[in-house]
């Protein structure tokens, strides 16, 4: 018997089928994180009636467990797998093959998102560039789960961040709280085209490494920052503008210009279950020791999930929406 305690809704809202039912472990949900999502704003999110295959994300505690059941016990936390297993519901059944355990003495909200953005910060610092102590990596949506976690994991390990974010009236704020939480540097998008950048590459060497969040113009001016032979990684496109390369930084810089998705990265390592397992049981050894925390998050009644979806897709809000069962 599982007690679900978070989910996450993500961005994509294709119905999928429902995971098949398969009575070894049975769940409760109690919280709900929203994620900012581009797609729903364009729909009317008071039609939105919320089905059980709702929810890419979230923990849930096992309070019950069939007897073929091995790798799991009552009040052990676990966390989906793969995407689309449903989170958005109060009980269900789930297979063990679907779950995998995170530490239960971890924050409640550093659980329930850790499952996508703190991964894909990890993996795209991991997967793509051989990053040293010392090095710089620069990202746009800085303010984004995912930046904050790519923040927080890369000051973990030595590694310079130049963070990128919109400009708004408290930019000011925003900045105090992602150098507090281990940000190097964090500059408006405008200032990526100023000579100030200049001046700030006598404190840092060139980025080895670009995440793109955003797409467009902000993309390629992260292109042009990047030392020779330098990566960047689009995982996001929340500015709904194609990324364009100047030929220029093929030809002369030699950049590399990749893409991740964590969803395919989790199939693809289904096979073996240990680098899932090794990333997970690192990045919470870093909640453990307060060095990775969880996105700034509003926490929001179930019952008033239209508000949180709202709330959700407003810009310039630097926060998650939380639903509280
Ligand atoms: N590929 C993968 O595996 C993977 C994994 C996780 C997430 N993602 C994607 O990564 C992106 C960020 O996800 P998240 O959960 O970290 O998001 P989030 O915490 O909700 O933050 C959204 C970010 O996007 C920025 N943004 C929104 N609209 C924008 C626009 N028109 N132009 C520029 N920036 C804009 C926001 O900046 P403001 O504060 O300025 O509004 C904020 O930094 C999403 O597109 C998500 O789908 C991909």
């Amino acid at each position: 018997m599982l007690r679900l305690l978070t989910s996450v809704i993500q961005q994509n809202l294709q119905q999928q089928p429902p995971p098949p039912a398969r009575p070894r472990l049975f769940g409760t949900a109690s919280t709900e994180t929203l994620l900012m999502c581009s797609t729903w704003s364009m729909l009317n999110l008071d039609l939105l009636v919320p089905t059980n295959n709702w929810g890419n994300e979230g923990v849930g505690e096992v309070t019950e467990v069939g007897h073929q059941v091995k790798s799991l016990k009552p009040g052990d936390w676990v966390i989906p797998k793969d995407a689309g297993l449903g989170t958005w519901r109060t009980a269900a059944v789930f297979s063990e093959d679907d779950l995998i355990s995170v530490p239960n003495d971890i924050p409640l909200l550093a659980a329930a998102t850790l499952g996508v953005n703190p991964c894909t910060a990890y993996r795209m610092l991991a997967d793509f560039e051989n990053l040293q102590a010392g090095d710089t990596v620069i990202q746009n949506a800085a303010n984004s789960g995912v930046g904050q976690a790519v923040i927080q994991i890369a000051a973990a390990r030595g590694i310079s961040t130049i963070n990128v974010v919109r400009d708004r009236p408290e930019f000011t704020e925003l900045s105090d709280r992602l150098m507090a939480i281990g940000a190097t540097h964090v500059i408006k998008e405008e200032t990526l085209r100023k000579p100030e950048m200049k001046e700030l590459f006598k404190t840092c060497p060139r980025p080895k490494l670009a995440l793109n969040g955003v797409g467009g113009k902000s993309a390629t001016e992260l292109l042009r920052h990047l030392q020779v032979e330098g990566t960047m990684v689009t995982y996001g496109g929340m500015a709904k503008q194609p990324v364009t390369v100047p030929v220029s930084a093929l030809i002369f810089k030699n950049l590399k210009v990749r893409g991740f998705w964590v969803t395919q990265w989790k199939r693809t390592q289904s096979y073996d279950g240990c680098a899932f397992r090794n990333m997970l049981d690192d990045l919470c050894s870093l909640i453990k020791q307060k060095k990775l925390t969880a996105p700034v998050c509003n926490k929001v009644h179930i019952g008033e999930y239209h508000k949180a979806l709202c709330a959700a897709v407003q810009p310039f809000t630097s926060a998650k929406n939380v639903l509280i069962m």
